[in-house]
């Protein structure tokens, strides 16, 4: 099936959507992105994703190109074009063309916005889910401002290949102290023996993953507690669960990190539940 994009102003059939050598999103990931669920067609979490958009946008100091209504339309229609069922829509902004150099253009060029979408299998997504993935540890070697989603993802790359390599499906950054930060596309979790759910808070340390956010009131709904603070690898490969979040895999079960089995090697009740209820706490439409 042909694929279509939206880019600049205009939907583009996909051998079309170039930008330019020069755009700067190319040049110094100076872009931010968001990624939306698409399930039965519907876009998931749209206000929070787009709050988040505005939030990474003010802080590298640009504005949002187009109203967030005019943005939402342009989101649905790409994912019609792809007639998306299940997948994601891939929305880039970035400050736009400008010869090369570092300070912002002045006057500012046009921002470069990009829109793409593309179907999950889900078969294989809902497999990994019932086995459980694998992850592996890696050192947090990224800036400090991680929270902003921006494009520069050369370290997220690199652990994810490491993982690749070393037959995981996710890396976990792990900071100066030994604790976990994140995955290098999805939030960390673990389960105490206690059964307390711990994931860090969401300071500059980490993207704060709207996934996350939105499973905070899944969590609470099942009367469970849940701690924000960092957890060390240690404590990860000792606990009774693990698992991830991320708008591509909702929660997945996390059952071996670094080759050590967690809990009995199998996905854990919790995680299993909290797959099983996250989107009845979506905003979904
Ligand atoms: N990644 N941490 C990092 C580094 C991420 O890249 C992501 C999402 C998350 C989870 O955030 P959310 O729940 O809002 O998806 C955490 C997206 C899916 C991606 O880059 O494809």
């Amino acid at each position: 099936m042909s694929r279509y994009a939206y880019v600049n102003g205009r939907y583009l059939p996909f051998p079309d959507a170039k930008v330019h050598v020069e755009d700067r999103g190319y040049q110094f990931a100076d872009a931010v992105y968001e990624v939306c669920e698409v399930r039965a067609g519907q876009l998931v979490d749209e206000r929070r994703h787009l709050d988040r958009l505005e939030r990474s946008l003010k802080a590298i100091r640009l504005r949002l190109p187009m109203s967030r209504a005019a943005l939402g339309v342009v989101l649905r229609e790409v994912v019609a074009r792809n007639r998306i069922r299940f997948g994601m829509v891939y929305l880039q902004i970035g400050r736009g063309v400008a010869r090369r150099d570092l300070a912002f253009p002045v006057p500012a060029a046009a921002p470069s916005v990009v829109v793409t979408a593309r179907p999950f299998n889900r078969a294989r997504i809902d497999a990994s889910a019932a086995t459980g993935i694998a992850v592996v540890s890696v050192p947090d070697n990224r800036w400090g401002r991680v929270d902003i989603k921006s494009v520069g993802l050369l370290p997220n790359a690199l652990a994810r290949q490491t993982a690749i390599e070393q037959g995981a499906r996710e890396a976990w950054f792990i900071d100066k102290s030994g604790a976990v930060t994140e995955g290098a596309s999805a939030n960390a979790w673990i389960v105490t023996a206690d059964g307390k759910l711990v994931t860090r808070r969401a300071d500059h340390t980490i993207l704060g993953g709207i996934t996350r956010g939105v499973l905070f009131e899944a969590v609470k709904a099942q009367g469970l507690t849940i701690e924000e603070r960092p957890f060390t690898l240690e404590e990860a490969y000792a606990a009774r669960e693990a698992l991830i979040t991320s708008a591509t895999q909702s929660v997945m079960p996390v059952v071996r990190i670094d080759g050590r089995v967690i809990g009995n090697g199998k996905p854990g009740p919790l995680a299993t539940a909290l797959r099983r209820e996250f989107h009845r706490f979506a905003e979904i439409g």
